[in-house]
């Protein structure tokens, strides 16, 4: 039942020395990198002298943007020191990269190896990872915990809706990584070939990447005939590996030996008790390379901390009910609408303004980007606009990755309103 009985079912004061000597050594940690060293100065703060894990609240927090602009001063080591680098969100300059070192990976791929042990996967089953490779940390993270595992792990990656059904039929795939709506949306896919996956050996499915009901977990549940578990991550922390849920299905485990948890009001950044949403965050307890302190996550969620049937004292998050910024989840993608705008308005036949709005047909995320367009351009010839069509789309796709609809308008025709413009509207239910 345990991947790691000594540390999942620790005495919690036990847990508490372990947290409180890895924050002390995260903090000696940190403290080598540039941006970590003058921020600690600052803040008169030095690992000897954090006494008790609410100490913590001396450390200032750290925010995304801190990453965006000093990102490799948060760096403990030399970058030769570093094999590998995920990022998420944006371009050059805007995306937030994390750098891991071997040692990083080991710790990470242990972290998913045990989410995925707790949920009763082992290493008989085939596991089919349906999340997004490359620079996303959902393909990889749950690539390496799977094979920590000991699970045949296929790594066909998101999309190719057709092809994941005959690697699932070929390989008798029991396990399965994916995105609730593409999960719901893959049904169709099925019936389109006369299939039924209940009929597979399904058994397992892990869900992740993008908020989710409880409603949508039992859909998804009856009509693959499996058990679904919520996966949290994010990859300021890594990846997935953060927060899973034990067969319990009744919240979330924060792996806490490994992160260490607040979640705080958000406008007046104090604790929240049990059972009201909060910002999540974060601290590494275990990282070596990069060591994030006071990660403001922007997610909001609540936490349990009552004993789980299952054994072990970690607490339990809630699903993750909103974020505190304007970031949006597309097709599991991160967005921005900085990013939408910093595209459009780098094009001189953009005028001023556009409209974007988000949807989801038969659980398939769609994104309508309404554009309008300069007079002068706009009075081109139509071969001219839907060449501009075209460019406009591929310059959001390549920045966004994933491709939205673009729709030309004329000059003077969307809605102004008063003050800050929204320009995102989510429809999305
Ligand atoms: N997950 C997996 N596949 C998805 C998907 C999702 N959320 N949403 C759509 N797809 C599938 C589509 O069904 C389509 O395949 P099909 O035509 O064989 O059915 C294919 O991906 C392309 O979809 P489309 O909507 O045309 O492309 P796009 O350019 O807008 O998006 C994706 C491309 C889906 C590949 C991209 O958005 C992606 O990688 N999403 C997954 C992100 C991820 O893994 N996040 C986890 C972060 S840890
Ligand atoms: P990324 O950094 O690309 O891995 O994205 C991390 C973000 O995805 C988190 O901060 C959340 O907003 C969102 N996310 C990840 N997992 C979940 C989940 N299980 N439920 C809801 N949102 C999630
Ligand atoms: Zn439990």
């Amino acid at each position: 039942m345990y991947w790691d009985a000594n540390l999942e079912t620790l005495h919690p004061a036990a847990m508490q020395e372990l947290q409180l000597s890895r924050l002390r050594q995260t903090v000696e940690r940190a403290a080598h990198s540039p941006f970590y060293g003058r921020r600690l100065k600052e803040a008169g703060v030095a690992a000897a002298n954090l006494r008790s894990l609410e100490d913590i609240r001396r450390i200032p927090f750290t925010a995304k943007d801190d990453l965006r602009a000093h990102g490799e001063e948060m760096l403990t080591l030399p970058l030769d020191d570093m094999v590998r680098l995920h990022a998420s969100s944006g371009t050059t300059g805007q995306a937030t990269v994390i750098y891991y070192t071997r040692a990083d990976i080991e710790t990470w791929a242990d972290l998913v190896a045990r989410s995925l042990y707790m949920t009763g996967m082992r290493a008989s089953d085939v596991f089919q990872n349906m999340m997004g490779y490359g620079l996303f940390t959902g393909g990889l993270g749950f690539h390496y915990g799977a094979e920590r595992l000991g699970a045949l792990t296929i790594p066909i990656g998101a999309g190719n809706s057709q092809r994941q059904l005959q690697l699932m039929q070929l390989f008798a795939t029991t396990a399965i990584h994916i995105i609730p709506s593409y999960a719901l949306y893959l049904l169709q896919t099925f019936a389109a070939h006369g299939l039924d996956p209940r009929d597979l050996p399904l058994r397992l499915a892990f869900l992740g990447a993008e908020p989710h009901s409880e409603d949508m977990r039992r859909r998804i549940e009856a009509a693959y005939g499996v058990k679904a578990y919520n996966s949290y991550g994010l990859s300021e922390m890594n990846g997935p590996g953060v927060a899973f849920e034990c067969q319990e299905q009744n919240g979330m485990h924060v792996w806490e030996d490994a992160f260490w948890l607040e979640v705080l009001d958000p406008e007046t950044l104090t604790p929240v008790p049990p059972g009201e949403p909060g910002e999540l965050v974060f601290t590494n307890l275990t990282r070596q390379g990069m060591p994030l302190l006071r990660y403001r996550t922007r997610d909001l969620a609540s936490f349990d901390d009552s004993p789980c049937p299952c054994g072990r004292g970690f607490r339990r998050l809630s699903r993750i009910v909103g974020r505190t910024d304007d970031m949006v989840i597309i097709k599991g993608v991160n967005i921005f609408p900085l990013q939408i705008d910093k595209v459009l308005m780098a094009m001189p036949e953009v005028g001023t303004q556009y409209l974007v709005e988000l949807t989801r047909q038969d659980y398939r995320d769609q994104m309508l980007v309404k554009v309008e367009v300069q007079q002068n351009f706009f009075q081109e010839d139509l071969r001219y606009l839907k060449q501009l069509q075209k460019r406009i789309t591929e310059a959001l796709k390549s920045e966004l990755l994933v491709t939205p609809r673009v729709e030309l308008v004329e000059p003077n025709t969307l809605p102004r309103t008063e003050g800050k413009a929204q320009r995102v509207v989510d429809k999305r239910t």
